[in-house]
């Protein structure tokens, strides 16, 4: 067997063995709990954009910055009833950081749901104008996130 074959033989097995398992834990999840996780994702990661361009990491671009802003707008306009399903909490399941308390206190969810929302549309107003005007907006945004995973995301 020539090494390219070799290659590809070991890279079948590593599959087959490592395939199943990964498969296997996200299928586990129920459908509303990997939603919501890729929900909070795809939070993460425009934050993340908007971020290395606050503390300097990434050069500002105006236009990345507020398309940044804006997915985390439409984002926070998802309808997000469906993703938080009764028997999807820490108690209920593995896999979830998801606290009970969180379907204890619905109207609160909502308000700090709300609030993210509204700090992303100030984010979207501030972060084509200038650096400074997305650094401005940048705790807002922080904070509204933080304080719903305060409340009701276990602690790692
Ligand atoms: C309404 C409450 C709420 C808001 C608002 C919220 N989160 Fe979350 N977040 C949660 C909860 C609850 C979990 C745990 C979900 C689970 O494990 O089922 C979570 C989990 C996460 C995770 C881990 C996802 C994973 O794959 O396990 C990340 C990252 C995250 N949030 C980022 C954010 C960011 C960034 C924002 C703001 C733009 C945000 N969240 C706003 C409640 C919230």
């Amino acid at each position: 067997m020539n090494a390219t074959r070799m290659l590809t033989a070991a890279a079948t097995v590593a599959t087959i063995i490592m395939g199943p398992a990964i498969a296997h834990a996200q299928e586990d999840l129920p459908p509303s709990v990997a939603a919501r996780k890729a929900q909070m994702s795809l939070y993460a990661f425009n934050l993340g954009q908007l971020g290395a361009m606050a503390k300097g990491e990434v050069d500002y671009d105006a236009d990345a910055a507020t398309a940044a802003a804006s997915n985390l707008v439409k984002l926070s306009s998802l309808a997000a009833g469906p993703m938080w399903v009764p028997g999807t909490d820490t108690e209920s399941i593995d896999g979830t950081r998801a606290l009970p308390a969180l379907w204890e206190n619905m109207a609160d969810v909502v308000e700090k749901a709300t609030a993210v929302n509204e700090a992303a549309v100030a984010m979207e107003a501030a972060a084509g104008e200038s650096l400074e005007g997305l650094q401005g907006a940048m705790a807002g945004l922080g904070q509204a996130c933080g304080s719903c995973h305060k409340a009701y995301r276990e602690p790692n």
